[in-house]
């Protein structure tokens, strides 16, 4: 998929999920919505879902894919970089991330995306996993950003 095709894909999917997230302002729901819309709209998203930060652990939330790890170790790996940085982080590759937590060694790249509540704190991050190298840049950066700031 190259950048054009990517951007109006998520064009596409962004609106979708605009529109869908109207029902219930409960979290976890609007979450739920959102990781079944994008695993399904990505053929490269192998695993697609979240992490909630609940009393200083992080654990598995709605999620698409195969069976993840329910808890991730404390401030190790991607989810836990992103919390701390309190921003974005793409993997390249995840085998070359210090600490990357593997729950399915079909994964080779990575991107978690920060949720914040109204209050600027981050209550959970996005993790969208592929089995292929380098598959996320800055496209999918801004949009997953865009749609998780909808939740
Ligand atoms: N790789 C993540 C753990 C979660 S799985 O990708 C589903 C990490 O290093 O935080």
């Amino acid at each position: 998929m190259d950048k054009a095709q990517k951007n109006s894909r998520y064009e596409r999917v962004y609106a979708q999920i605009a529109g869908l997230l109207d029902k219930t302002p409960f979290r976890i729901s609007r979450m739920a919505t959102v990781t079944a819309i994008l695993h399904h709209k990505f053929d490269y998203f192998f695993w697609t879902g979240f992490y909630l930060l609940e009393e200083g652990e992080l654990l598995v939330g709605p999620y698409q894919g195969s069976v993840a790890c329910q808890v991730l170790a404390y401030k190790k790996g991607v989810c836990w970089a992103a919390i701390q940085a309190a921003k974005t982080v793409v993997v390249e590759d995840v085998n070359k991330f210090p600490d990357h937590i593997s729950c399915d060694s079909r994964s080779k790249s990575e991107i978690v995306v920060p949720l914040k509540n109204s209050a600027s704190e981050v209550v959970a991050v996005l993790d969208i996993d592929s089995k292929d190298l380098n598959s996320f840049d800055e496209t999918d950066a801004l949009w997953l950003e865009k749609i998780v700031a909808l939740i």
